[in-house]
């Protein structure tokens, strides 16, 4: 069983609008490069060569003029696909049932920007049969997120954006599953906010006790607003420039 990797890059990106009117949000520059460019890097340094990215809205042609097919990542062929309107990370996800097939997937966010690798644990999830795992990080902000309930150093429950966090734990948007993924999304139903959640996906695992988590090292922000774009930016320049 092999495992294989998605970038989920669609969506309107409203909360960046207007920057957003005229392009898609993942191709905005963070720092020295399109936005998508940092989770696709992060899959191919985890060792995962099949990818397919996730599109949407009305620029998705862009996509393809600027990766091809990914020889900037030492790739020999991306895969892509398109999602109608926004219905949610786990509707998104949800497009890529073919692709994955009966192997495993790691799916990134097209805003997630890391600093360091995630082969530690990609390595650790390819070890497993059956189940998910997500990467944890300690933040100051965690009611922009869904954040992680623990008893006794265990996750007891996600909860997407609480006005009152139970943790500064929260979830990236790293998220590794089985091929059962699919079916668990079949079964959603939209959430307040119109859309197929993920954190409803990552409960029905943990309800079905095959959850793991590892915590992710270095720093990780999205950089879907305006503030956490300019600490992304921030973030890559220290890191890269000269
Ligand atoms: O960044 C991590 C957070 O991502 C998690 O902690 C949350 O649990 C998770 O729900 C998500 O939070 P947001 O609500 O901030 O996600 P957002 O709507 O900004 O979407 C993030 C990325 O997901 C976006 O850059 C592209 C992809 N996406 C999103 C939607 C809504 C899609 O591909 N299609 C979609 O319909």
């Amino acid at each position: 069983m092999s495992l294989k990797g998605v970038v989920l890059a669609g969506g309107l990106g409203k909360r960046l609008y207007p920057l957003t009117k005229i392009t898609n949000k993942h191709l905005l520059p963070v720092y020295n490069k399109p936005m998508i460019y940092y989770p696709i890097q992060t899959l191919v340094d985890a060792g995962i060569q099949d990818i397919l990215i996730v599109t949407g809205g009305n620029h998705a042609g862009e996509f393809l003029r600027l990766l091809g097919n990914g020889a900037q990542f030492g790739l020999v062929h991306l895969n892509y696909t398109y999602q109608e309107g926004e219905g949610g990370i786990a509707q998104a996800l949800g497009l890529a049932r073919h692709f994955v097939g009966k192997d495993k997937v790691c799916v990134i966010l097209g805003d997630n920007i890391i600093e360091k690798g995630i082969r530690d644990a990609v390595e650790e999830f390819r070890t497993e049969e059956r189940g998910a795992k997500i990467m944890l990080k300690k933040v100051k902000d965690p009611e922009r997120f869904g954040v992680a309930e623990f008893r006794d150093g265990k996750i007891v429950r996600i909860v997407e954006k609480p006005k009152q966090p139970k943790s500064d734990h929260v979830v990236t948007g790293i998220y590794m599953y089985d091929a059962g993924v699919f079916d668990i999304i079949r079964t959603l139903k939209p959430s307040r906010r119109g859309e197929l959640e993920i954190t409803d996906v990552n409960n029905e695992y943990l309800r079905r006790g095959m959850l793991s988590y590892s915590i992710l090292k270095g720093w990780w922000t999205d950089s879907g607003t305006f503030d956490s774009l300019l600490y992304a930016n921030n973030l890559v320049a220290r890191l890269e420039g000269s």
